[in-house]
């Protein structure tokens, strides 16, 4: 069963694959290069927007503190007030580290049983290439505007400029394309590599990794190998923002699988694991306050509870206490 996780990852890359093969050649292109844009553009917003939502309306009737003693309490007790924020700006620090640094990944920890006990040790292995494959992932994407606005802004130009840098190769290899490759080959080699994650690794686990490895690769064939008609494609991107969209002849059959794989990766990514993307700020550990000792958080979904307090239990059964002897509050 494990196995077979990988396997049908692998299969479903396959027909992707294949059926943008078999698009390319035929009339149905028109359909990948013009109606698909639209429908995994909405799809994606659409459900990013419902599964955020969805999470909102979630109750949280109290601050979740993870730590312990690192409160604001007493002055002279000492706070963390990063990891235990009392204050807003507390929580946006917190939150800043945390998407632009995965600062709670860098302090992961791993544990071995080295002879009868567990040994604690740092692994920063994951923290490292996780952080690698997010931000030259986003570097990527934003160079990738370079096809959707005319003229082309000048900060992309600095952008795939400074990504050039080293200019190895021609046409430039860029940075990034080699630190997202880093990236995508650690995390999926991790996952096939340790047993305890290949055990929980399932599907979706594999088929986010071979569909973002897929995009990655068939974009640099395209750049370095089978190059993809740039003319054709940066009035592909135009004619989809300025919402008349035609679809070109002869742009390069890679260029196909490669959208193939951006829209399967647009449609499906709301309701797959990578919404951490959103969900990351809607995460009640890292957007709340922690200050439970200052203010008191009254659970606004509390239903009315009809309580009978000791003054009322008394004023009803005075007389038959007072008969038994039993002691009173008021007489
Ligand atoms: C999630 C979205 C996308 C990702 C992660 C991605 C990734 C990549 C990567 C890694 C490359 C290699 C070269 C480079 O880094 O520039 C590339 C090239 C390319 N991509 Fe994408 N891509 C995405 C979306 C798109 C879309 C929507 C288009 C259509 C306009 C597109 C068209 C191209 C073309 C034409 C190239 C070749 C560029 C060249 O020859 O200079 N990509 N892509």
């Amino acid at each position: 069963m494990i196995g077979q996780h990988l396997e049908i990852s692998v299969l479903a890359i396959l027909i992707l694959t294949l059926s943008a093969l078999g698009i390319a050649f035929t009339p149905l292109s028109f359909l990948l290069m013009v109606i698909l844009p639209y429908a995994a553009f909405v799809i994606f917003i659409g459900g990013f927007i419902y599964r955020v939502v969805k999470w909102a309306k979630a109750p949280v009737p109290f601050r979740i503190t993870t730590t312990c003693g690192q409160q604001s309490s007493l002055p002279w007790i000492k706070s963390a007030p990063l990891e235990s924020p009392s204050t807003v700006w507390g929580v946006i620090g917190r939150m800043a580290l945390e998407v632009f640094l995965f600062r709670s990944l860098f302090r992961n920890t791993d544990v071995a049983i080295v002879g009868q006990r567990p040994v604690y040790g740092s692994a920063k292995w994951l923290w490292f290439f996780g952080l690698l494959f997010h931000w030259s992932m986003l570097v990527i994407v934003l160079r990738h505007l370079r096809f959707f606005i005319e003229p082309i802004a000048p900060w992309i130009k600095g952008l795939s400029a400074i990504d050039g840098f080293f200019e190895i190769g021609v046409p430039t290899l860029y940075l990034s394309d080699l630190t997202v490759l880093a990236g995508l080959t650690f995390l999926f080699l991790r996952r096939m590599a340790v047993p305890r994650l290949r055990y929980i690794s399932l599907v979706t686990d594999y088929f986010a990794l071979l569909l973002l490895l897929g995009i990655v690769t068939t974009g640099l064939l395209m750049k370095h190998f089978f190059p993809a008609d740039l003319l054709h494609v940066k009035n592909l991107a135009l004619g989809w923002v300025t919402f008349a969209p035609a679809a070109p002849k002869g742009v390069g059959t890679v260029f196909y699988i490669h959208l193939s794989f951006v829209f399967t990766l647009f449609v499906w990514f709301p309701f797959s694991k990578l919404m951490h993307m959103g969900g990351i700020f809607l995460s009640p550990t890292r957007n709340l306050a922690n200050d439970n000792r200052m203010k008191r958080h009254l659970n606004p979904w509390n239903a009315p509870v009809k309580v009978h307090t000791y003054e009322e239990y008394e004023d009803e059964f005075r007389e038959k206490m007072k008969l038994a002897g039993l002691p009173l509050e008021k007489e």
